[in-house]
């Protein structure tokens, strides 16, 4: 049988990267995050001097991805992400890859071209069930997932906490900034034709504003739990 499958969508600063990891170790699954695959073709198109919009070019990059997820430096943290040789998990967070990530997403030969990676990172050989992370997982990629989230807040509170990482890691970005990159994003990714965000019709719904993390990461574990 497959792996137990659980998809997490929602918008930029929902809070699905942290409560996503902390679920995957909870429940000792694996733990995919797709938008780390977006950004990392955004940082590979832009080395490469390829236009983001360059469908061709985008399509004869895909097959030469050479992406490779590694475990955490630290217990609990990101998964470190490498392009060939070269480790580029703090690249990648940048907001100019998170606008570039944004841009590749919304070219169909791109969300086609990655769909068999994210499907086989999540059933790979000894998983006993995965974790996804995005924004069409339960939609696209997983539409018969076995446990679907939605995770929501106000745009105020992503941008806070967006902004917060971003200050933690010494990046410049106001507040204000911050705010003004996420709207454009949501707009992006919930107008683009191919896979927009939207909770599927048979996810949870989870409002994440205000809420302490281990009060979320609690109510994903139930909701999984009653579904295994
Ligand atoms: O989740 P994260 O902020 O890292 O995603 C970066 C961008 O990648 C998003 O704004 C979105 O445009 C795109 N993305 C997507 N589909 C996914 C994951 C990310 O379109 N499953």
């Amino acid at each position: 049988p497959r792996p137990f499958i659980v998809a997490i969508d929602g918008p930029a600063g929902a809070g699905k990267s942290t409560a996503s990891r902390l679920l995957a170790a909870r429940l000792g699954f694996a733990m995919v995050d797709t938008g780390a695959i977006y950004r990392t073709v955004a940082l590979a198109a832009t080395r490469g001097g390829v236009a983001l919009d360059d469908d061709p070019a985008l399509g004869a990059l895909l097959p030469r991805l050479d992406l490779r997820f590694a475990p955490p430096a630290a217990a609990g943290g990101v998964a470190r992400v490498f392009l060939g040789d070269d480790e580029v998990t703090a690249e990648i967070r940048t907001p100019p890859m998170s606008l570039g990530a944004s841009k590749v997403s919304a070219r169909p030969v791109v969300r086609a071209g990655l769909l068999d990676l994210q499907r086989r990172l999540a059933t790979a050989p000894g998983n006993r069930g995965a974790v996804l992370e995005g924004r069409d997982i339960g939609t696209v990629v997983f539409p018969d997932a076995d446990a679907k989230f939605f995770l929501v807040a106000t745009a105020e509170e992503r941008a806070r906490r967006r902004h917060a990482e971003l200050q933690a890691k010494g990046d410049p970005s106001s507040f204000d900034e911050v705010l003004a990159d996420q709207r454009k994003r949501d707009k992006d990714d919930s107008e683009r034709e191919i896979a927009p965000l939207k909770p599927a019709d048979d996810a949870v719904v989870v409002d994440t504003s205000g809420a302490p993390l281990e009060a979320v990461v609690e109510t994903l574990a139930r909701e999984v739990e009653v579904r295994m």
